[in-house]
């Protein structure tokens, strides 16, 4: 189809930016080199935060929902992680099951209600679907119902009655949990939403006073062997089953071992970055994803870059390399998408003040990665460019376009000259670049082509994180 690539302009804010006479740092991209396959980039409207979105005006919340997945007004989100309620109702930011009330137990006729809200999650995943075209929506529970579970609540912990060492009075409530969860996936079918990926817990490692459910690795194998033929029976073989959000990545390796009878019924490994970030892969053959991350503790920013804290942009554009080079993860995904809550910290991208959105340079940084790393890229090889404070990542997308992501955490500016090896020649022309810092969110800037057309050369400022993105020409 395509023999030469050549650079693609596709931001919408042009601006000129010159080249320093300075030596050029040269970066090879190796087509023939293949990692992991990406999934895409994501956050979540959990906990009622899509509820507080909907009280804003209609301007704001298409702002909103822009920002979260436009790929040219936004960061171009492409996963959406919704929360399955468990709650029987929705005092403070509980989420409301669909069975708020025990039917009678695990045997009775289930007494499911669709309130056509789901904690206003359907509004926010209704308008990823169809307005702009996400798909992968990854349901996940908290908890199971709290009659179902040992403590007869679906905060503070318990176990889902029934797996091993769980055993309660009322019962074995596993078959009625994923006829549960089917029920929840059947109600979004029929609102023309198809729901991929199904996850049943949420850091399983942590008991704390909002939904929770505690899991070994053992006790989520038995629920698995329910649950994975309950979905083929109902049709549902392409749904994947994630497993099993671990408040921390390298917990979700002890899991994993306690599981391996049941490892080829699971879809997705999924670990958050809490009590330990994905800096080494996992050990699984599976799909990886690093399902919640934040700083839910500092104070709210803005910045891009100031002294390299917490919830600065830089901090998560580095992060996000990280969490893919080293912990090979096929996704990434920020814990809140937007809230219009009290709280000052930056455990969300975007936050809203007198009523209007405010979107933080945490969102910027994951729209550096987003919207230039689409679902379906295989990430390739580079060399050079990668000393010092030089960060680089190469990614082919479905479409034939190569990525080229160039972090520059230094305090001086660089320039980087850009050849592609290993298959197709890569000619270049017209090249352009996006780049994120201090005062630009992903603006357009120029890069430059050698004569030969082999070479795109582009500057990247101190502090920055900068995206080339090369095209196929298409055969003549
Ligand atoms: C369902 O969604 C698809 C796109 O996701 C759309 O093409 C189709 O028209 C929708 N069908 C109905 C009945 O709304
Ligand atoms: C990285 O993840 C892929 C699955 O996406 C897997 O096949 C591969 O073995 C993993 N690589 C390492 C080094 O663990
Ligand atoms: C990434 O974010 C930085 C900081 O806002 C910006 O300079 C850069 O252009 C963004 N996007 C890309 C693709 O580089």
């Amino acid at each position: 189809m395509y023999s030469t690539m050549t650079l693609l302009l596709l931001g919408s804010v042009p601006g000129i930016m010159a080249l320093e006479p300075r030596q050029a740092t040269g970066i090879t991209v190796d087509l023939s080199r293949t990692y992991q396959t990406m999934d895409g980039f994501g956050t979540s409207e959990a906990f009622q935060r899509a509820v507080t979105m909907q009280r804003l005006s209609e301007t704001e919340q298409r702002k909103f929902l822009d920002l979260m997945f436009s790929t040219e007004k936004g960061a171009g989100l492409t996963i959406l992680r919704n929360g399955i309620g468990s709650s029987p109702d929705m005092r403070d930011d509980h989420m409301v099951s669909i069975q708020p009330k025990n039917p009678g137990g695990p045997k009775a006729t289930p007494q499911y209600v669709w309130d056509k809200s789901d904690n206003g999650q359907l509004w926010v995943t209704t308008e990823a679907v169809h307005t702009y075209g996400v798909k992968t929506i990854y349901a996940n529970a908290w908890s199971a119902p709290g009659y179902m579970k040992t403590n007869g609540n679906d905060a503070n912990g318990g176990s889902l009655c029934g797996v091993s060492g769980a055993s309660c009075s009322s019962g074995d409530w596993k078959q009625a949990f994923a006829d549960y969860l089917v029920q929840y996936v059947k109600y979004y079918a029929a609102e023309n939403i198809t729901i991929t990926n199904l996850g049943f817990l949420n850091e399983p490692d942590y008991t704390t006073s909002y939904a929770s459910m505690s899991s070994s690795g053992t006790q989520a194998q038995d629920f698995i062997k329910i649950l994975r033929p309950t979905l083929d029976r109902n049709g549902l073989t392409d749904l994947q089953i994630n497993c099993c959000d671990t408040m921390g990545w390298s917990t979700m390796n002890s899991m994993l071992n306690q599981m391996r009878s049941v490892e080829s019924s699971l879809g997705v490994a999924t670990g958050h970055a809490y009590t330990s970030g994905p800096s080494s892969p996992l050990s699984t053959k599976l799909k990886t994803w690093m399902t919640e991350a934040a700083d839910n503790n500092g104070a709210w920013t803005s910045s891009w870059y100031s002294n390299g804290g917490a919830g600065e942009g830089m901090t998560w554009a580095n992060n996000i390399y990280s969490a893919i080079t080293s912990g090979n993860v096929s996704a990434y995904l920020y814990w809140i998408g937007a809230q219009d809550r009290s709280s000052n910290t930056n455990s969300k991208m975007i936050r809203v003040v007198n009523k209007a959105v405010d979107p933080s340079k945490r969102l910027w940084a994951m729209a550096n990665w987003s919207r230039f790393v689409r679902p379906g890229a295989v990430r390739v090889g580079t060399s050079g460019g990668g000393g010092g404070g030089m960060r680089v990542t190469a990614f082919r997308n479905v479409d034939g376009t190569v990525s080229v992501q160039v972090i520059n955490n230094n305090g001086g500016g660089a320039t980087v000259a850009i050849t592609v090896n290993g298959g197709e020649g890569f000619a270049a022309a017209g090249a352009k670049g996006w780049v994120t810092d201090n005062s630009r969110d992903c603006n357009q800037i120029d890069a430059a082509v050698d004569a030969a057309g082999k070479t795109v050369s582009g500057s990247v400022p101190a502090r920055s994180m900068v995206t080339f993105v090369l095209r196929p020409a298409a055969k003549v």
